[in-house]
């Protein structure tokens, strides 16, 4: 098999990152429950995690690193913190349901922020004109449809110079692109914990800078008499018993990241996409979405002329290649490529991958079409 849906989540995961999760298993009970030894080890744990993601992150304050049970759950409890029913939301044009649907869901105009495809100082004119009286701005840091990544900087710094709270869906950065929080200065980060970060699935973050409402309520281990949630965080966004395994896996994914180093899995998934790029940019009746050189993390969208997109995902996992083709949740992002009606094929690289695996892939897409 050759995996080429990182974007979807990480499917090989490094082998510490499977045995943080079964030690914990084997030796941690629930966090916060307890003074007895399995108990304070998974509250260990879980304190563990949270240090090692602020440090990775650049976040100063640990017990402001809630954990989610991914970034749906962690863009949710930030919007619902911010939305104002009837306010405006000023998002970029390539956000994902997961962000779209919460912003509808809680009443909120959108409004999306955007000139031309992939073109960012456009991008940075449009968010400047839109912000003032805003209620909040959401910007993903990287498009999950087409790699771009979005000048998340500058936004952040117009978003404080009109004093509109930001979230920034790092979705498809986390674990591979430089992410300093306190650099950015954004309200709210949220990430899953499951992509890059390589941990498993039901695992994300919500990096809290500022004041944030619960989504769900319940039990939290302290102050039990209140039947209001703990004024502190994390317990105030942690109802209900934690998942200290995908915390500890989580916490195995980042410590892998930084013995590996970061900037060389950034770099390696960007050569196999610009190798695979190249590789297909000649191929008549394909049309490449590429964002400008070095604005491209390690996922390619494209499409033929010759064949329908599901089709062409459904041959290529017949000859044991995994893509993932449509709308990836992200009809907005589509709809600002003008992909809309025909949806793309996406590949979307891991540090795992190779070029031996990117020549086999394109040789079989270039047959299929
Ligand atoms: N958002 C994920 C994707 O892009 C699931 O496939």
């Amino acid at each position: 098999m050759i995996y080429l849906d990182s974007a979807a989540t990480s499917f090989q995961k490094p082998p510490q990152v499977l045995r943080a999760a079964e030690k914990t298993l084997r030796e941690a009970a629930s966090p916060g429950r307890g003074a007895y030894g399995a108990a304070m080890k998974a509250a260990e744990l879980m304190l563990e995690a949270r240090e090692n993601a602020a440090a990775f992150l650049h976040f100063e304050n640990p017990e402001r690193v809630v954990m989610t049970m991914n970034a749906t759950h962690a863009l949710n409890l930030a919007i619902r913190s911010l939305a104002v029913p009837g306010g405006r939301a000023v998002i970029s044009g390539f956000e994902h349901n997961a962000v779209t649907r919460p912003l509808h869901g809680y009443g909120l105009e959108i409004d999306a922020a955007g000139e031309g495809l992939f073109d960012s100082e456009g991008l940075i004119r449009s968010f400047r004109k839109k912000l003032p009286g805003a209620a909040l701005a959401v910007c993903t840091h990287v498009s999950n449809v087409f790699g771009y990544t979005l000048p998340v900087r500058e936004i952040a710094a117009l978003c404080r110079d009109c004093g509109v709270p930001l979230i920034i869906d790092a979705s498809q950065s986390a674990g591979v692109l430089e992410i300093d929080a306190e650099a950015l200065g954004a309200d709210f980060i949220a990430m899953p914990g499951h992509k890059s970060l390589l941990g498993l699935p039901g695992s994300g973050l919500l990096l809290c800078a500022r004041e944030v409402k619960p989504l769900l309520f319940g039990g939290s281990g302290s102050d039990s008499i209140s039947q209001e949630m703990p004024a502190d965080l994390p317990e105030r966004l942690e109802a209900g018993t934690q998942n200290a395994p995908a915390a500890a896996a989580l916490s195995a994914g980042i410590s892998y990241i930084m013995s590996r180093g970061r900037e060389k899995i950034e770099a390696h998934e960007k050569e196999l996409c610009a190798h695979m790029a190249e590789l297909l940019r000649k191929q008549d009746g394909v049309e490449l979405f590429l964002p400008p050189r070095g604005e491209q993390s390690g996922v390619l969208s494209l499409r033929a002329q010759t064949k329908d997109c599901e089709q062409i995902a459904a041959e290529l996992s017949g000859a044991g290649i995994c893509v993932r083709s449509g709308l990836h949740c992200a009809p907005l992002a589509h709809k600002s490529a003008g992909t809309l009606r025909t949806g793309t094929v996406r590949f979307s690289f891991s540090p795992f991958n190779t070029h031996a695996e990117i020549e086999k892939a394109a040789a079989k897409f270039i047959k299929i079409i």
